[in-house]
């Protein structure tokens, strides 16, 4: 028999006869289970524990003060053996066998026809780990990998979707800058029980590759806006999923507040009456320049960042940044979104009074394997983003800071 691996199986044992030999320690922790499972159970045993004594005297178990005879497992479905009486233990192995009961044996595994497993429980399953075969037993190995398996579901280093019972909503995550390992824990478990993803090109797309077949990704910008603009079809995609009752993740590069519409996309979601929950993500804004080597700030050279967007140039009416008095600040200056502008920007600056040799640093998909660093002034920024050809998405940095690193391209790891 050893030489097989045990069948596991689930007990259904309500109402049904599980007898119980040996009122001791085994019983003791046994009992608790057997009662939750509704079991009708008879102990047999001249003695028992104080807490097994107590199981009794509340009605939970029945209890005959004596010691095993045979007959005892005739109307049982499944019995624990557990005296201190080997002999005893043996002649009602011997007629659990005959009687096709199931029995497990506290004293001898290799004797036993069934097994208890280490179990554990959480969020309406059970974990029950079994060792395989009777030679290799090490209880405290079943009970570790259970505590490891109930642990992990509960804090979230295990991902398990539930697939019936998730609530259905919206969650804006921001994935952070693109590297996959740079999303959060709680951004990940969510896109884990995802059914719809609707992804931004920014982020961390490789993610996507690891969702399960059914899982809906769907691409942000191919969502056909016809008479709507592009963001109100993005909104409106994810009321109508959402109220399809699915688990709908909205995968934002970065963080979804900053330069992310994340706003927007919350309050469509609860003027719809759609419940959204926003999960923080690290912003590019930061973590581009960290991961090619320029800190945002640093003592003695820099007290202040700021973010600015450069979508539009300086001289547009729908810019609202004030480029003047950014030229007299001594900090760091971070542009997203500024590629195309920022020959315009770098003039605007220039001739607000910051100084034309300001160091200033392009970092073009940061944190993925196609990351890459250009240097420059502000005097040749604009030249030099034409020679080298940088393409968005790239993070500008203006300021000393773009000196106090290591000077050659720094990986993100
Ligand atoms: C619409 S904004 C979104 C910003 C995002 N919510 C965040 O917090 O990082 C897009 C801009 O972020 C910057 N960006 C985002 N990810 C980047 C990356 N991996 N490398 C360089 N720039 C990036 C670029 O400036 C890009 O044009």
């Amino acid at each position: 028999m050893a030489e097989h691996p045990a069948y596991p199986v689930g007990l259904r044992l309500a109402g049904r006869r599980v007898v119980v030999l040996g009122g001791g320690q085994v019983a003791q922790r046994r009992l608790p289970a057997l009662i939750a499972a509704g079991a009708d159970l008879l102990l047999v045993s001249p003695e028992a524990t104080p807490s097994v004594e107590a199981m009794a005297d509340a009605g939970e178990i029945t209890w005959h003060r004596r010691p095993y005879q045979e007959g005892d497992l005739a109307d049982a479905w499944y019995a624990l053996i557990a005296t201190s009486d080997t002999d005893a233990n043996n002649r009602a192995s011997a007629e659990a066998e005959r009687h096709r009961v199931w029995c497990v044996r506290s004293d001898d595994a290799d004797l036993a026809t069934a097994w208890t497993p280490a179990t554990g429980h959480s969020e309406g399953v059970t974990v029950a780990v079994l060792t395989t075969d009777a030679k290799g037993r090490d209880p405290r190995h079943t009970a570790a990998v259970r505590d490891a398996v109930v642990e992990g579901l509960r804090d979230g280093t295990l991902v398990a979707p539930h697939y019936r019972t998730r609530t259905p909503g919206v969650a804006l995550v921001g994935g952070g800058p693109g590297d996959p390992d740079l999303i959060t824990v709680r951004g990940r478990r969510l896109l884990a029980e995802a059914d719809v993803v609707i992804a931004d090109r920014l982020g961390p797309r490789d993610l996507l590759a690891e969702l399960p077949p059914h899982v809906e990704v769907i691409d942000a910008a191919k969502i056909p806006y016809g008479r709507f603009m592009a963001q109100e079809a993005i909104n409106n995609a994810l009321i109508e999923h959402a109220k399809q009752g699915k688990s709908v993740v909205r995968l934002k590069g970065g963080d979804p507040y900053v330069f992310g519409r994340g706003m927007e996309e919350l309050q469509a979601l609860a003027e719809a009456g759609i419940p959204c929950t926003v999960v923080p993500g690290i912003s590019s804004s930061i973590s581009v320049p960290g991961a090619a080597g320029i800190p945002v700030t640093h003592r003695g050279v820099a007290h202040e960042f700021t973010v600015v967007s450069g979508h539009v140039a300086p001289d547009d009416e729908r810019s609202l940044v004030d480029w003047p008095s950014l030229a007299q600040q001594t900090g760091t200056l971070v542009i997203l979104m500024g590629v195309d502008k920022i020959g315009k920007i770098a003039e605007t600056l220039v001739a607000h009074g910051k100084p034309a040799g300001t160091p200033v640093a392009l970092v073009q998909e940061g944190t993925t394997a196609a990351q890459r660093r250009v240097d420059a002034t502000l005097a040749t920024v604009a030249e030099t983003v034409r020679t080298e050809d940088v393409k968005p998405p790239a993070v500008i940095v203006i300021g000393d800071v773009v000196k106090v690193g290591p000077p050659v391209p720094a990986t993100s790891e």
